[in-house]
């Protein structure tokens, strides 16, 4: 019998839903990842030329449990395995494409793909934003059955969309419609779902003896509530979010700072010091610029028009914007050249950032000024037009190897360049700054203008040739290409 799995009453209920998108979701050990697996063989061997795309959130996961399953389930049965591609294909010309979005850029591996059915493993391990692009991708000239079907234990970065999206306010185990259309079903997961008492029963034990209540919560009875690893617990949109600046921005010392990313999008944020009173100081994060794909030059120039009317006492930037390594004039310089070039006085300073420890203290710093004052309201606030940030911060989830830290793979960048500004206010104790030019001094290093030339003092031919070699890009993300 191939796929090769009998399923369970669960997996046979999440298989044969009829809504445009179901999501199997909740304890660890069911078989949510086996259920998929089956899915996609079922499709691609009932349907002549199916595309079936099965994603998880790195290609090194694919590898670990969906590729050995979908092994196991196909069994003797002949398919190929292209590993090039990481394709399976069908004497029928279907195909399973095992598929990964490690980092935004990725997803434009699959902006041309015509996909039919559409699976998830793991869902909350993506944004909301990645999903939906990818839906866009499921359609077909041919009158085929198309559908989204996910799987996820509760907890990380995309445990709170997953939530409002397939699970409040509707009963599980029935279709409900939303208000798009769409149709939708919840199946919940328990390790009691699983066929094989053996399992079942060791299984059990070894998740009973989890010492993290939420943890064991969330993966022994796929408790949705108790967000399992968030970070910021104490974020409250009611208290940490105004609209109308309570002060007037000339009364406050300003600061920015940037994270930086070419293909991962760059993050900017501006923050005001207000003036110290009988309770501390109060900081207020009043404007946000997020994008990718934009060139440091043009992130430059749109910095030093604000910075023209409304100076800052620095703008902070991560260590690795300093750096050179990988072949090219740092970031850090490229926003120097313009802002020294429009008379844009403001110092750039290197944000303590590199070290476990550097992380370790701007997120204890955020826990201080996210919490009360003396007068009932939090140290930090975040103006609503910091859409990102607010995303991003009820978001963020611990690391499963360094559990005091926050985990690698999720989308902080905009927590990062606020903790990088409120660190370096903090720490005022800065590595490296990069201060502006004096009038009518000549620039030390070469460097490359807006136009693409370079310039440099006394550059002689052969100096220019050895600085154009170091500036070829090499596939590092901060660096980018004319
Ligand atoms: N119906 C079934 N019959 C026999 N074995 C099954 C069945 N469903 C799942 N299994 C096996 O049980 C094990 C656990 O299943 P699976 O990995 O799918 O669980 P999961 O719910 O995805 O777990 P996790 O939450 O850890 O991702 C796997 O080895 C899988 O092959
Ligand atoms: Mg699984």
């Amino acid at each position: 019998m191939i796929p090769n799995l009998k399923p369970s009453p669960k997996q046979s209920l999440f298989l044969s839903s009829q809504a445009d998108e179901t999501f199997y979701g909740g304890a660890a050990g069911g078989g949510k990842s086996a259920a998929l697996c089956a899915e996609a063989i079922t499709s691609c061997l009932e349907d002549e030329g199916h595309h079936t795309y099965i994603f998880r959130r790195t290609i090194k996961e694919l590898k670990q449990s969906v590729l050995p399953e979908l092994y196991k389930q196909l069994g003797p049965y002949p398919f190929k395995y292209n590993s090039q591609d990481s394709t399976f294909v069908f004497s029928n010309g279907s195909i399973i494409q095992l598929a990964y979005l490690d980092n935004e850029a990725d997803k434009y591996r699959y902006q041309s793909a015509e996909v039919h059915t559409l699976l998830f493993d793991e869902l909350t391990h993506f944004t909301q934003d990645q999903y939906e692009y990818l839906k866009t991708r499921v359609r077909s000239e041919k009158p085929r059955l198309m559908r989204v079907m996910s799987a996820s234990n509760p907890g990380n970065v995309g445990h709170g969309w997953v939530k409002a999206y397939f699970i409040d306010g509707h009963p599980p185990e029935s279709i409900f419609r939303d208000v798009t259309g769409v149709t939708k079903m919840f199946v919940p997961a328990t390790v009691s779902d699983h066929p094989n008492p053996t399992f079942r029963a060791t299984y059990t034990k070894q998740l009973e003896a989890l010492s993290d209540e939420a943890l064991k919560r969330a993966l022994l009875h796929g408790d949705w509530d108790i967000f399992s690893g968030q970070v910021f617990t104490e974020w409250r949109r009611e208290k940490h979010v105004f609209s109308q600046l309570p002060l007037h921005l000339e009364d406050c010392k300003l600061y920015c700072g940037l994270d930086w990313g070419y293909n991962d999008p760059t993050s900017i944020h501006w923050v005001a010091q207000a003036p110290e009173n009988e309770a501390g100081r109060f900081y207020y994060v009043y404007r946000e610029l997020y994008g990718n794909q934009t060139r440091p030059e043009d992130w430059a120039y749109k910095l030093a028009e604000y910075f023209k009317s409304e100076p800052v006492q620095f703008l902070a930037m991560p260590h690795d914007t300093f750096s050179n390594l990988g072949g090219t004039m740092p970031i850090v310089q490229q926003f120097r050249n313009i802002f020294d070039k429009l008379g844009v006085r403001v110092p750039i300073v290197q944000a303590p950032s590199g070290t476990h420890q550097h992380k370790i203290n701007r997120q204890a710093l955020l826990h201080q000024l996210l919490s009360d004052s003396t007068l009932g309201k939090p140290y930090l606030q975040v103006s609503e037009s910091c859409v990102n940030l607010i995303r991003t911060l009820p978001m963020l989830v611990y690391s499963d190897l360094r559990p005091e830290e926050l985990a690698d793979k999720q989308d902080d960048h905009s927590y990062d360049s606020l903790t990088y500004t409120l660190y370096s206010i903090a720490s005022n104790n800065f590595s490296a700054i990069v201060a502006p030019k004096q009038p009518g001094e000549k620039p030390k290093a070469p460097y490359v203008d807006e136009d693409g030339n370079l310039v440099g003092a006394g550059l002689d031919e052969m100096m220019a040739m050895a600085v154009k070699k170091t500036m070829q890009p090499r596939g590092r993300d901060w660096i980018y290409r004319r």
